[in-house]
């Protein structure tokens, strides 16, 4: 089956520092993201890959490189172009939540604008499992919670590619499976997921692996044995 690509990152450079201190956080990195597709990219600490994330999310920017986006290439984007494309087109999860910690949980969810329908922050809440902790402070919940709590604002923006920097990072192993179990029903439902991780086990139940090393791409395999995020042990 034909797949269609709805990000296509290109020759992608990040570099930090100068003269002797210059590193590659990105090294002429290549990505691309089918549509609907769980695509996990797996690698150890200060291989590249939040760094890569960011630059898909329009948070930071490349050096150099193309990101097509559904057709625009973010990196020629405005400053306010790409505020306008972090708010609408893209959602994201960060593993230490991101919460604003003196507004409320249904706040919290609906923040951005263009989000202020509270009856759907609701209906999110009750969806990511958090019905009756609206009211809540992020502190008053456990650290599983608080990041159903991302993953409900991040879904109250309709957006069709859900972004996760190591979204388990933080949590116990309780909260981080319920948290992969959410990822994968929200995957199912249509959205496309690219996860990016240190623990190579949670890249079992992707569609597609990508390993990065030292700022490169090293692998890429379709995952012919896709398991449920329940039976991923880390
Ligand atoms: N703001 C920054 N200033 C300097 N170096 C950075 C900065 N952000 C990331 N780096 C460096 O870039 C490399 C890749 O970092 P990162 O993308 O965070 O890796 P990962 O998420 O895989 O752990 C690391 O060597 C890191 O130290
Ligand atoms: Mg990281």
């Amino acid at each position: 089956m034909e797949q269609k690509v709805i990000i296509e990152a290109k020759d992608l450079i990040k570099t930090y520092g100068e003269g002797e201190g210059l590193m590659y956080a990105l090294n002429k990195v290549s990505i691309k993201v089918y549509e609907h597709e769980f695509l996990v990219i797996v690698g150890g600490s200060g291989s590249g890959k939040s760094t890569f994330l960011n630059m898909l999310g329009g948070i930071d920017k490349v050096d150099s490189g193309v990101i097509d986006v559904l057709g625009d290439d973010i990196v020629k984007f405005s400053d306010k172009e790409l505020t306008l494309y972090r708010r609408d087109t893209i959602g994201f999860v960060y593993q230490f939540f991101n919460l604003i910690n003196d507004i409320t949980v249904l706040q919290n969810v609906m923040l951005a604008p263009g989000a202020r329908d509270k009856e759907k922050a609701m209906e999110l809440l009750k969806r990511v499992g958090l019905e009756g902790k609206e009211n809540k402070f992020p502190r008053q919940l456990s650290g599983g919670q608080q990041q159903r709590v991302a993953i409900a604002r991040a879904l109250n923006k309709n957006s069709e590619i859900l972004l996760c920097d190591e979204p388990t990072g933080a949590l116990d192993d309780t909260s981080g499976k319920a948290v992969l179990e959410l990822l994968e029903e929200i995957h199912n439902e249509g959205k496309t997921v690219v996860l990016v991780t240190h623990t190579k086990e949670i890249a079992g139940m992707a569609n597609r692996i990508i390993t990065m090393k030292n700022g490169k791409v090293v692998s890429e395999e379709v995952n012919d044995h896709i398991i449920k995020a329940s039976e991923v042990v880390w």
